[in-house]
């Protein structure tokens, strides 16, 4: 018998339960009335022409927009600079003593920023930038743990003109190192390490191994961070410590002035292919697209202390930890470490300790929230929560609801938003002051976005699923892929004649106009949040040298969104028990597995591994992926008649319960 409770889960669960803003929150929202949707639909250039207001040009800009995908500009002929419009218009607005930066370590240390002291900071630091050699338009790559340096380091990177590249601080040496080269970044800014579960990352250890295949590098920047006792070799002559580097600079920086197709940063996510792309941004829409939807989508104002708890090593972390909230005058709380250290309530600790009005986090994270028990949040108090957020993967509604009555205590409405690293800021989202928020659904279009649903031909689907399209331009979007503008041709705009940008997800869409986002549609993951391409980790194992092949696939998880699971054929002769491979199976399988982690990153480490004498291909020799999740996810097996050797099939099934079992 289900208890009151569980009944009136399924009531709120229903496909058509909508939540209207709530009347308080409505009332005093920035943006509360729907005519928004209509203005900007009737015109898009002039509702971001007055968007663009938000910025402070230094020189003012000449056009919205011109050209068609998938070349195109926002605000030519505009000269702007992002750290001055993060900092010294905010100060210049009288926001000089107002916190822009709450820090907490792992360590329970809290550090708190000024305007005008992380402006200050971030002038020594683009000064001793330039000291090294650092000139407008060279690449910068950063690879640090959360703080306020990191930050620091991408501002002073912008105040100057450089252009920065963040890797995430869990990418392996040699993620790094690709990365690294693929921009021929000239400076590498890092740290000794980060703490993590009550550990030291020893990330300087993992540059270090990096720097050996990175000639381009000439200089390094060392931020002490874990320091005494742990060690960190420093390499005289090119390695110098952040500390030192921005004791003996000046507090006085003048900011750039940057064309508004000046290339702001790049930043790397997988594609379909083994080599990650460097996506990169500009710096004029990329400002106004940022600005505009953190103050649409969150509702910020001038009292709010912002949350968002990505890392600035994704999309997420630039644009709505830095470019966005700091445009807006916030202040943003940054967290350094994991949610369960030292126990699992450390995030409404963080909330209750610091008042943090506004919390954006992932599926993921909630998910685990829920598994860990909604007593943890109810030992805090989180009264301080208005609005809170959810980003980088589906939300089920199961989670939407929880999320919604023990962390938003049903009074903070939540706003579930897509994007991706190429949008640069979020294009599908409710409007918490508007629109009606339903659990599962990102919800409409943000106003001037031009999203719709595509068939295989490219027809659009006025309901029910198909393909996500893009069918014009918006301020954010990527301009190219570093290096190979091909590739970025190819990748997002040869679907259906270069009529839409392709995201690659699929959706549906109600009766409403509130879009579903069904998850990857390409050879893409997206584990925990984390953008993973199966053709990364096929590479990664294969690199093993008793791999002869290897096929991997994404499988349904419960907390993860997608677990990745490998499926992996030795190479003639090697069985477990060769030498460097484990004496068995499963030991096999776990060198396998640590192999993945060790050269792309802990992230992408399979969570199974399945050792296979073959695969099922076509006659053509394609590996059937499809297949396999079929296989993997426990279904009746698909269409089998394109195989090679549709026996395969049997062979894998009996393999899998085998293992399973
Ligand atoms: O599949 C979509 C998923 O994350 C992908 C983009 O990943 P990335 O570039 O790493 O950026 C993540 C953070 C912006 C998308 O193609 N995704 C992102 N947000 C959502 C989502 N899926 C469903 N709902 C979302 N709100």
């Amino acid at each position: 018998m289900p208890d009151s409770k569980d009944a009136a889960l399924s009531d709120l669960l229903t496909e058509d339960r909508r939540f209207a803003p709530p009347a308080a929150f409505a009332a005093d929202a920035r943006v509360n009335d729907a005519a928004i949707y209509d203005r900007a639909g009737a015109d898009p250039a002039a509702f971001w022409a007055n968007e663009a207001a938000r910025v402070p040009w230094m020189t003012p800009w000449e056009t919205v927009t011109r050209g068609q995908f998938p070349h195109v500009t926002w605000f030519d002929g505009g000269k702007l600079n992002l750290a001055h419009a993060c900092l010294d218009a905010q100060i210049e607005k009288g926001r000089a003593n107002k916190a822009a930066i709450i820090w907490e370590g792992e360590d329970g240390e809290v550090r708190t920023v000024t305007y005008r002291q992380l402006r200050r900071d971030v002038c020594r630091l683009a000064n001793g930038l330039k000291s090294l050699g650092v000139e407008r338009g060279d690449r910068v790559a950063i690879y640090m743990p959360m703080t306020i340096e990191a930050v620091a380091t991408m501002l002073a990177c912008a105040r100057i003109g450089a252009i920065h590249s963040v890797v995430f601080g869990g990418f392996s040496a040699e993620s790094l190192a690709g990365r690294i080269v693929d921009a021929s970044a000239k400076v590498l800014v890092t740290a000794d390490g980060g703490w993590r579960r009550g550990h030291v990352v020893a990330l300087k250890d993992e540059a270090d191994r990096a720097l050996l295949h990175t000639p381009s590098v000439e200089k390094v920047v060392v931020l002490q961070r874990a320091r005494d006792p742990f060690p960190c070799k420093m390499t005289p002559g090119r390695d110098v410590w952040y500390h030192d580097l921005v004791s003996v600079q000046p507090d006085q920086c003048p900011p750039e002035a940057m064309g508004a197709e000046d290339v702001l940063f790049i930043l790397y996510t997988s594609g379909t292919t083994g080599k990650p792309k460097g996506i990169v941004h500009t710096t004029g829409g990329y400002a106004v697209g940022t600005a505009a939807t953190t103050a649409m989508v969150f509702d910020l104002t001038d009292d709010d202390v912002f949350w968002c708890t990505a890392d600035i090593g994704w999309v997420t972390g630039h644009s709505y930890v830095v470019y966005g909230p700091l445009q807006n005058g916030a202040t943003v709380m940054l967290y350094e470490g994991a949610p369960d250290f030292p126990r699992r309530d450390r995030f409404w600790e963080i909330i209750a300790r610091h008042h943090v009005t506004i919390f954006y986090t992932a599926p993921t994270a909630i998910r685990a929230f829920m598994k860990w028990g909604h007593e943890l949040p109810e030992l805090h108090d989180l009264s301080s929560l208005r609005l809170i957020g959810s980003v980088g993967e589906p939300i089920n509604p199961e989670a939407w609801i929880w999320y919604h009555r023990h962390i938003g205590a049903e009074r903070c409405p939540i706003v579930d938003t897509w994007w991706q690293t190429e949008t640069g800021h979020i294009m599908i989202s409710g409007l918490p002051g508007v629109t009606a928020m339903k659990p599962g659904y990102a919800g409409p279009p943000m106003p001037a976005i031009d999203a719709c649903i595509v068939d295989d031909d490219g027809n659009e689907v006025a309901r029910g699923s198909g393909t996500l399209a893009i069918r014009t331009p918006w301020p954010g979007m990527l301009r190219t892929i570093w290096g190979d503008d091909e590739r970025f041709k190819a990748t997002y705009f040869s679907r259906w004649g270069g009529r839409f940008y392709f995201p690659g997800d699929g959706a549906k869409r109600d009766e409403h106009g509130n879009l579903m986002i069904l998850g990857r549609i390409d050879d893409v993951l997206n584990v925990a949040g984390h953008r993973i391409g199966t053709m990364e980790v096929e590479s990664a194992l294969v690199d093993h040298p008793a791999v002869a092949e290897a096929a991997v696939i994404g499988r349904a998880h419960e907390l993860k969104g997608q677990a990745i699971v490998a499926f992996v054929t030795l190479k003639d002769g090697a069985t477990a028990g060769t030498p460097g491979i484990g004496k068995t199976r499963a030991e096999t399988c776990e060198t396998l597995r640590q192999h993945v982690a060790a050269k792309i990153g802990a992230l992408a480490r399979p969570e199974e591994v399945y050792l296979t004498a073959d695969l099922p291909k076509t006659r053509s020799g394609k590996i059937m992926r499809r297949l396999l999740r079929d296989i993997a996810e426990g279904r009746a097996v698909g269409d089998t008649t394109t195989l090679a050797d549709p026996a395969v099939m049997g062979r894998l099934k009996d393999l899998y319960a085998d293992t399973d079992g």
